[in-house]
């Protein structure tokens, strides 16, 4: 490939319109016409917007859009969609709500405040900034707060800040962390303008030079508890050891903790993107969470005093249901309007209880049976479609021969096809 050409290709792409952008794309890759119609399909996700979200916009990405049922929180029965490619976590999370039935999960959420951080270096005396920070104390929460007006009608609101010193391995420097209330945000264009905003002032009040000033994902203040009970009655004693034992090895081991936290992100993620969520957000922040202290398990199982199984997890869930992409993509809308939750604390809520049902889903069946029977009988039916399966009929048939042969390879689909169609 001629890389300068390439380059001239693609100089001023952002300021084409997407049909040209395509054209171009279409003959940097020798695109057929049809591979070009499957980027004009953008779904309910028109060009113009989808252009409008993200840079260079060549068409849109499509994910299978689920439903998990079964869910019972707090009291209150919920269906939270998922979207994700990846076959059997919605049956997973289905399956562990129903056997936690009739009580469901249990939930309870922090206030939506989120922490953001101005970093401010060369400051002459750090000791006398943090003194006069905190002289300021007042004054420097009205002035940041002037930036959380447009956002005080739904309860935005600056509440405190911190000032720490922090040794680099460069030089010392000065960190102000703010805690806001973003509401039912997710937060990250509020806090970071209040930052910006508020920034000067820091400068003045401590003589340093203003460098980073952004949100943490780590919101530790913004966390999520969800618990539910597995009657040993309804799971069996031999699924209710597995779990309590796959548990161990998550606690004991960071390979297999970081494949632990994973299933429960699977089911998290999938609610985030269903509902337009920014889920990179939430990973970095379960992630980090997980890795405070030692690095350790997102959920926590026990035995009660009846013997039966209690799960439970706790992690920040810095989502949104107003603003970002939950405002401009329609179908985020209606998986929003589908689980009818109040505010971003019951969609937390909601997460959290689908994180922790996908991780004991995912224990119950590697403890015992396994999870790769379940797992490969949906995969048996996406590579029935990509060999040429049409209709459910067809999918079905040669999933389920591919199952007994236990070959499932594109060319051993596509000849189980041709055979079937040509009836022999
Ligand atoms: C696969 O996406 C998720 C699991 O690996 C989770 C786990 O091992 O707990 C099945």
């Amino acid at each position: 490939m001629d890389v300068n050409r390439t380059m001239a290709d693609f100089s001023g792409f952002y300021k084409l319109p997407i049909a040209e952008r395509q054209k171009r794309i279409k003959e940097h890759a020798a695109l057929t016409d049809a591979e070009l119609a499957v980027l004009n399909d953008t779904g309910a996700l028109k060009p113009e917007l989808a252009d409008r979200m993200i840079e260079n916009v060549i068409g849109a990405i499509h994910l299978p859009l689920g439903i998990a049922t079964n869910f019972r929180i707090n009291g209150r029965d919920m269906v939270i969609p998922m979207a994700l490619e990846e076959p059997s976590v919605v049956a997973a999370a289905c399956r562990a709500a129903k056997l936690a039935l009739p009580e469901g999960f249990k939930a309870d959420t922090d206030s939506p405040v989120m922490m953001g951080q101005v970093q401010l270096v060369d400051v002459p005396d750090i000791d006398q900034a943090i003194k006069n920070l905190a002289r300021n104390k007042a004054e420097v929460i009205r002035i940041a707060d002037e930036y959380m007006k447009p956002h005080a009608k739904w309860g935005g609101k600056v509440l405190d800040f911190r000032a720490r010193s922090l040794e680099g391995d460069r030089k010392r420097m000065l960190l102000v962390e703010f805690d806001i209330n973003v509401s039912d945000a997710m937060g990250a264009n509020m806090v970071n303008t209040t930052l910006e905003g508020v920034a000067p002032t820091l400068a003045v009040l401590t003589e340093g030079k203003i460098r980073l000033r952004i949100i943490t994902n780590l919101a530790t203040k913004r966390k999520v508890r969800a618990s539910a009970v597995w009657k040993k009655s309804a799971i069996g004693e031999e699924a209710v050891e597995g779990v309590l034992d796959g548990y161990e090895l998550a606690k004991a081991d960071i390979y297999r903790c970081s494949t632990h936290n994973k299933g429960i992100m699977n089911g998290i993620d999938a609610v985030a993107v269903a509902t337009g969520n920014d889920w990179r957000a939430v990973e970095a922040g379960a992630h980090s969470f997980a890795a405070m202290g030692s690095y350790h398990p997102l959920t926590r199982y026990e035995l009660t005093a009846k013997g039966d199984l209690m799960g439970s997890i706790e992690l920040p869930m810095a989502v949104a249901t107003i603003g970002g992409a939950v405002n401009s993509s329609p179908t985020a809308r209606i998986a929003l309007k589908v689980m009818g939750v109040k505010g971003s604390h019951e969609l937390a809520m909601a997460m959290a209880c689908v994180g922790l049902a996908n991780n004991f889903a995912a224990l119950a069946a590697l403890s015992t049976v396994g999870i790769q029977s379940g797992h490969m009988k949906l995969h048996a039916k996406n590579v029935a479609v990509i060999a040429g399966a049409q209709t459910p009929q067809e999918i079905d048939a040669v999933a389920s021969e591919l199952a007994d042969k236990k070959d499932f390879g594109s060319e051993t689909a596509k000849g189980i096809l041709e055979r079937m169609r040509s009836g022999k």
